[in-house]
């Protein structure tokens, strides 16, 4: 029989008993379709004790990752424990020293360090596959090096936190504001430990920067992201957009432009109808655009154990029909630094307002926008009970730099209350 591939799983949280449980539950299917075995020969955890609902006991226990990783019996040492540097980073870094592929789902590891970990990968000859970490079941990082691959990929656009997605979609159908929604998801277990990753665009801006790198051929740059959470999205935000015909979603766009790399994870105004603008809940959406396929689009679970341990186990297939594609899909050595763009490409922008109820005001705010060069395309008045009056305006395509000045000078006048909010609206 041809030989079985080895695999060492570290962590058995969440995603490390999904992948325990398709191991077991298809070991035929696995085996038929890749041509050999696929069997677990060790495991890790901090807590060998914790029943975790899966039969562990055919499977050698090591309390160390590290030591998982160079086992003599694993050929692919698969990270489920998380974390971008600790016990992560050393047992990634073990097992490629070792000789061994890697497989995780670990998008804040490779975000940070992916750059150095793939040039170590192929100084070992071996290769780190991550599509776990980019959108959970939807498998977009084989959509990009292996279906797209003949395409120049001119854009690349998402959402993909699915936690930020579920707020703004309930902020619209339950009428509830982004606080109570915020204790939902803390109540349901759908935030990270540290919830600024999910709601402060952190933990997609992630996975934007490995996209990014694999689209444009660019060393993973997170800190070139320009990166905005949703917490300052307010229900009159949600309510007035939706009037316009527009949806708030957090949105990831990553486009090569004649400025540079512009990469941005933040809230944006896209259109009611589009799929985007149509995207429920916790579900994800990865649209690409590329010079010959024109666009695609993906839609499916963003997280979860079944959607993220089947994502593993694609990559887990690949390595077993001895599929080797480079970690960024192409040599290390060749990814290019990534020049992040100064100014982003002009958009139209949506401004909401507090306006004090005094007479000129209006006058005033038109002024500012006209002397910093922004025009307006739309404006609209709502009625109001207080000494201040929500006034919302779309503007049209004007510069982020542009915008800045006039939101500046806006903070300057007394004629505004409170802290304008500016998004800008995607064309999709
Ligand atoms: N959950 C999702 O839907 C999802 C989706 C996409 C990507 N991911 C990524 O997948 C990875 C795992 O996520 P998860 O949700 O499965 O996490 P989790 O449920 O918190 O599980 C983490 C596992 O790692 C183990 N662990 C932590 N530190 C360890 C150490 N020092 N030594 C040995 N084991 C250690 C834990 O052991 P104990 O159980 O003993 O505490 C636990 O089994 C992360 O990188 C995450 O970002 C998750």
């Amino acid at each position: 029989m041809t030989q079985a591939l080895r695999l060492g799983i570290a962590g058995l949280g969440t995603v490390g008993v999904g992948v325990v449980k398709i191991v077991r539950r298809h070991a035929d299917l696995l085996q038929a379709r890749t041509g050999r075995p696929v069997q677990i020969t060790a495991v890790s955890a901090r807590d060998a004790n914790k029943d975790r609902g899966v039969n562990l006991s055919d499977y050698a226990w090591e309390t160390d990752p590290v030591s998982l990783a160079k086992r003599d019996d694993v050929d692919v040492f698969v990270e489920l424990m998380g974390g971008e540097n600790g016990p992560a980073k050393a047992s990634v870094e073990a097992a490629l020293a070792s000789g061994k592929d890697v497989v995780t789902a670990n998008k804040a590891l490779l975000a940070i360090h992916g750059q150095e970990l793939a040039e170590k990968a192929e100084a070992a000859g071996r290769v780190i596959r991550f599509e776990a970490a980019v959108a959970g079941g939807i498998p977009v990082i084989k959509s990009l090096t292996e279906g797209l691959a003949g395409n120049e990929i001119t854009r690349v656009m998402g959402v993909m936190n699915g936690t930020c997605n579920y707020i703004l979609t309930r902020m619209q159908s339950q009428e509830l504001g982004y606080n109570a929604l915020f204790e939902e998801c803390a109540q349901l277990g759908y935030l990270e430990a540290d919830p600024n990753l999910d709601v402060g665009g952190i933990d997609a801006a992630h996975k934007l920067a490995l996209l990014s790198s694999i689209a444009f051929g660019t060393k993973p740059n997170f800190n070139g992201i320009e990166i905005e959470g949703i917490q300052q999205i307010s229900l009159d935000d949600i309510h007035q957009a939706h009037d316009m015909g527009y949806r708030i979603k957090l949105l990831g766009v990553a486009q090569r432009t004649a400025r540079g790399l512009e990469q941005r994870m933040q809230p944006c105004l896209v259109p009611s109808d589009s799929p985007l603008g149509q995207l429920e809940g916790g579900t994800n959406m990865v649209v690409l655009d590329g010079d010959a396929v024109e666009q695609i689009v993906l839609r499916g679970p963003g997280a979860g154990e079944g959607p993220t341990a089947s994502a593993v186990m694609g990559d887990v297939c690949d390595l077993a029909r001895g599929l080797h594609i480079p970690t960024f899909g192409r040599p290390a050595a060749s990814l290019e630094e990534a020049k992040p763009a100064v100014t982003g490409l002009p958009a139209p922008y949506y401004l909401r307002l507090g306006l004090q109820d005094k007479p000129g005001a209006l006058a005033k705010v038109a002024s500012i926008l006209g002397d910093a060069g922004v025009s307006i395309d739309r404006m609209r008045q709502y009625g109001h009970a207080e000494s201040t009056a929500p006034v919302l305006i779309v503007t049209h395509k004007t510069t982020r730099a542009t915008l800045d000045v006039a939101l500046e000078g806006l903070r300057d006048t007394d004629v505004i209350a409170g802290e304008p909010v500016a998004l800008r609206i995607e064309e999709v």
